[in-house]
């Protein structure tokens, strides 16, 4: 997936039309196509390795904002880029896992083998809803969602499947093309709850936590690192909304006037609407932040130099996929890739060369 040592870096699409509220002077509402266009070619020129699109049918800050839609996205940006990875989330409920697996697998053809799902099992609760779609409590959306999860890595393996379940039935099914580039696209799963960490230690390749401070997320891994799995091991990704600057004071700075403008991180109207039992929104009251899933929380404010160490931090224990949200995008991510990404590679080549063993000269 990565060198070992060299973290990936990965951007999340602004489908919600930006990640810390609209903010007049710098960074308005705008969930088009052709900005996430703009900003995922640009991503890819800068070196970033990969970019998430979340999903939502409907916007959960306001209903009435646009929400770009993940799928359609997502196939098409697979055709004007080359060479980064595309993430796209799906809610299982949303689709039937004999037809995701083939929408899956359009995608890794289009994209010569650069697709992946992140697997999520929904909290918010109007989008299913209001469209007459029930709402399965917590524990029985893990349950539907680990059958459809079992159905779509069949498929989306090139398996025939047959799969009988309490949701699912599906005979001799086989899907083709299957991917003509690996095994099977890569499936990341995103959720806190035990039944979260179960399906992705059972069927996923990558676990992926929201942007919670190191010690939170070193205590998540360990505890999602000892469960039950055949295969491959898991690998660990990060979610986080960075500021970074040339000093910790202009860092602080702008995190005040994001926190002016925010709308993720005040959650009183979004909990409303929220599945109480969603334990990510249980984290996010004890975590305040600016941006969504962690966001700063992470702990990814500061100077360049800080930013690149905390980075460091999360690679030390196991991190080794970080997937960022920014405002301005723009002009953030490019900050991003030209100030912090070179200096985690210092630290990186500082840090190998430190371990390497020392050659004595021989006198
Ligand atoms: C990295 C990440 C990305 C997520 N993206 C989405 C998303 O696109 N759409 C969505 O409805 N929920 C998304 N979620 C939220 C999960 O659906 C959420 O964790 C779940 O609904 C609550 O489950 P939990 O109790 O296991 O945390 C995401 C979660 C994580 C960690």
């Amino acid at each position: 997936m990565n060198q070992p040592g060299i973290p990936r870096f990965g951007i999340w699409l602004p489908v919600y039309g930006n990640w810390a509220g609209t903010d007049p002077g710098r960074e308005r509402h705008d969930a088009s196509f052709d900005r996430s266009r703009r900003l995922l070619l640009e991503a890819e020129e800068l070196g970033f390795e990969t970019a998430l699109l979340a999903e939502h049918i409907i916007n959960p800050l306001d209903n009435n904002l646009d929400q770009l839609e993940t799928w359609t996205a997502t196939a098409a940006l697979a055709a004007l880029t080359s060479k980064i990875e595309l993430i796209a989330a799906v809610k299982p409920t949303l689709f039937h896992p004999v037809v995701l697996a083939k929408l899956a697998l359009g995608i890794e053809e289009i994209s010569g083998g650069r697709f992946a799902i992140n697997l999520v099992n929904a909290w918010y609760r109007p989008e299913l809803e209001r469209a007459g779609i029930r709402f399965a409590e917590h524990d029985e959306r893990y349950a539907y969602g680990r059958e459809w999860l079992q159905v779509v890595r069949g498929l989306i393996s090139g398996a025939r499947v047959n799969f009988s379940g309490k949701y699912f039935n599906v005979t001799d099914y086989t899907l083709r093309p299957a991917s003509r580039h690996r095994a099977r696209p890569r499936i990341y799963v995103g959720g806190e709850s035990e039944p979260a960490r179960n399906l992705a230690a059972e069927l996923g390749d990558v676990f992926f936590n929201n942007g919670w401070p190191v010690g939170q997320i070193r205590a998540n891994i360990a505890d999602v690192a000892r469960r039950p799995r055949s295969g491959a091991p898991l690998r660990f990704a990060l979610s986080a909304f960075v500021i970074a600057r040339e000093t910790e004071e202009e860092a602080q700075e702008v995190e005040h006037e994001l926190a002016r403008v925010g709308q993720f991180q005040d959650l009183t109207h979004l909990l409303g609407s929220a599945d109480p039992k969603a334990v990510m929104f249980q984290s996010a009251r004890k975590y305040p932040h600016i941006g969504t899933n962690g966001g700063t929380a992470a702990g990814l404010v500061g100077s360049y130099d800080q930013v690149a160490q905390r980075i460091l931090a999360f690679q030390e224990i196991g991190i080794d996929t970080f997937v960022l949200q920014f405002q301005p995008f723009d002009e953030e991510q490019r900050r991003f890739a030209h100030e912090v990404i070179p200096r985690v590679h210092r630290l990186n080549r500082f840090q190998a060369v430190s371990a390497a063993p020392v050659a004595l000269a021989a006198g």
